[in-house]
């Protein structure tokens, strides 16, 4: 096979301290090849690291460095390349001596054009076969790599998967019975229960939020059971605007404890979106009780926006909390990464509020400056827009 003149030719370096045949060589072979010559070892060792030929042609007696040492620093730098000696004539055994040493092939002085330009074709494809299969190599190897922890992490949300069963079956009783109660309470309330000194007055605001935070985690839990079931996902016109401000409400009381000053802005205009209630109220949630979290140390400030802009919902979290540091910002979505080993974090939060907002076709984005603060940026698509 020939290789003809191609946008990437071959690169063939000749190292031989004889002007006659090094140019020669370099005649024969300019059409095909990007040609390469250097009079010594020391030489052509530096070109070869500058240019990485696909074949080396190299005379075996030369001045200071023969060809045999030479041969075995090239194979110390590239072990793949391939190296063809050049022998004088009755060099039969010093021919034999380089094959051993790794020499890929020879040719006698001096060369016949057909078979020099066969032997150095069919080496430079060697060496690009090699390097080649290098190269797959290394992939196969990293795509292993990437599998094998994809495979962990699914195994993991697996196992974790059995154990939410067991979980979310011994939940849902003591949850009944805590929303049986606080209906009772509701109507108490309602209708005044003189043997408690309770006058007639509607629930006040803490037990509102009880109510809807305790429906909440039924409707989790309804959720959860019927998960892999057709038809489970519900989406319907729901007002995202309605739901930031009630995930608002429920963790002011949590806002007010820890020291954080949470400001929720709702703008007038009501931002509608199709999607699942119970879904969307988990992804805000996860994403302002991070915020929270954050600022608590600092005391700081936590704002929520909720607005409509170019023909999506765009809500944003911002906190003066402790900031994410740049090399882990890649890896906040990833399930169970979390910095709050040791106070209950399970590194799902944002994972979920990934998945849910992906779901409803939008997108989630964060700017973050460690030590000083983080904006989260949740984008709906508007409904009928
Ligand atoms: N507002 C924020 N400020 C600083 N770091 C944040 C913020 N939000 C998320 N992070 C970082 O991202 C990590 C992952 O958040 P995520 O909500 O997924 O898990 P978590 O809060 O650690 O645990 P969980 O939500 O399960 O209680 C956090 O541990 C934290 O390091
Ligand atoms: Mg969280």
């Amino acid at each position: 096979m020939h290789i003809s003149a191609s946008p990437d030719p071959a690169k063939v370096l000749i190292i031989d301290d004889e002007i006659g045949p090094r140019e020669s060589l370099r005649m024969l072979l300019k059409p095909s090849y990007q040609v390469h010559t250097a009079e010594n070892v020391e030489t052509g060792l530096q070109l070869l690291q500058e240019k990485r030929p696909d074949t080396i042609v190299m005379d075996i007696r030369m001045p200071g460095m023969n060809g045999i040492d030479g041969l075995r620093k090239i194979r110390e730098i590239d072990p793949h390349l391939s190296v063809i000696m050049f022998t004088g004539f009755g060099a039969l055994e010093t021919a034999q001596e380089a094959l051993r040493l790794g020499a890929n092939d020879y040719i006698n002085k001096p060369f016949d054009a057909v078979q020099m330009r066969e032997v150095i074709s069919r080496n430079v494809e060697r060496t690009r076969l090699q390097r080649q299969s290098e190269a797959t190599a290394h992939e196969v190897q990293e795509l292993n790599e990437r599998l094998r922890n994809e495979l962990a992490q699914k195994e993991r949300l697996a196992s974790l998967g059995q154990a939410s069963a067991e979980f979310v079956h011994d939940l849902s009783n003591p949850l009944t019975i805590v929303w049986g109660y606080v209906q009772i309470l509701a109507k108490k309330l309602e209708h005044g229960d003189g043997n408690n000194g309770l006058q007639p007055t509607s629930s006040p605001r803490e037990l509102q939020i009880i109510e809807q935070n305790v429906r909440l985690c039924r409707e989790l839990l309804t959720m959860w059971q019927s998960y892999g079931k057709v038809g489970a996902a519900k989406t319907k016109p729901v007002s995202i605007s309605n739901i930031v401000q009630d995930v608002g409400k429920s963790v002011s009381g949590m806002a007010s404890q820890n020291g954080v000053q949470l400001d929720c802005h709702i703008a007038d205009e009501e931002c509608i979106v199709l999607g699942d209630p119970i879904q969307l109220t988990r992804a805000v949630q996860n994403v302002i009780v991070n915020a929270i979290q954050a600022a608590t140390d600092k005391h700081g400030k936590v704002v929520v926006n909720c607005r409509e802009k170019d023909l999506y919902a765009d809500i944003q979290i911002r906190d003066t909390g402790y900031g994410i540091a740049e090399n882990e910002i890649g890896k906040i979505f990833d399930p169970y990464f979390t910095t709050k080993q040791g106070k209950n974090g399970t590194g799902l939060g944002l994972y979920i509020t990934k998945k849910v907002i992906d779901d409803h076709n939008g997108s989630i984005d964060v700017k973050s400056t460690l030590g000083e603060g983080t904006t989260f940026t949740l984008r709906l698509p508007l409904h009928d827009r």
